[in-house]
């Protein structure tokens, strides 16, 4: 792919597995837990889209806590297991190819960072406790400007740090609502459709499909 001066990741579903939390205490929640965790990342994210709306900022891990306490009274979830779940949540574990592919892209010219709604220091844990430290340039949060994705002010973070153009930016996201943003935006996307997910009806056709990060490698 030419002119590619930056890749950039979004975290939670792209490199970090984010229903390997309550997967991890599925013995204790039984065969709701599955349901349990897609319901808990819905509502994580619809707080996050509702709180930009609202002028109502609140940080990440907030927000992940909030999107818990619901999830758990509607799904009956014991108050007890509440702690368990959050500090699981805080390292979560990356998706099995994510290392081997970082390490193949640091050896190539690109910037290579995360652009992600987590807070930094929740971003830098998860960073940490899977070993990804010294595989980043920057990790980007969006407590800079303040204000969740798909919000332009976000995806400006990253052009107005390397000062190069968003079409020299290749993003990639597993969220399809993420890749839109981006993508709209004028970042040139790759779609990481881990679940064969349908793609949203948002007028935007992400360039690119791959199934996991591995087949990046073959497309840049
Ligand atoms: C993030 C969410 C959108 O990491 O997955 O920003």
């Amino acid at each position: 792919m030419k002119n590619i001066k930056a890749i950039i990741f979004d975290a939670y579903g792209t490199l970090f597995n984010v229903n390997s939390a309550a997967e991890k205490c599925k013995e204790k929640i039984g065969d709701k837990w599955e349901d349990f965790a897609n319901y808990w990342r819905t509502t994580q994210l619809e707080y996050t889209w509702l709180r930009s709306l609202m002028n109502k900022h609140k940080d990440f891990w907030k927000i992940t806590e909030d999107s818990l306490d619901k999830s758990m009274e509607v799904f009956q979830i014991n108050s007890s297991m509440k702690k368990e779940l959050l500090d699981l949540y805080k390292n979560l574990s990356t998706f099995p190819e994510v290392k081997g592919v970082l390490k193949k892209l640091k050896k190539k010219d690109y910037k290579i960072s995360i652009l992600s709604n987590g807070t930094s220091s929740l971003l830098r844990q998860l960073v940490k406790s899977n070993n990804l430290e010294n595989l980043f340039d920057d990790i980007f949060s969006v407590e800079k400007v303040k204000i969740y994705k798909p919000s332009s002010k976000v995806y400006d973070i990253p052009i107005k740090k390397y000062k190069i153009k968003k079409n020299e930016v290749l993003f990639l996201s597993s969220n399809t609502w993420d890749v839109s943003g981006g993508g709209i935006y004028g970042y040139n996307t790759v779609w990481v459709c881990r679940n064969k997910n349908i793609f949203d009806k948002l007028d935007y056709i992400p360039k690119n499909k791959v199934a996991n990060l591995k087949q990046l490698l073959d497309i840049i």
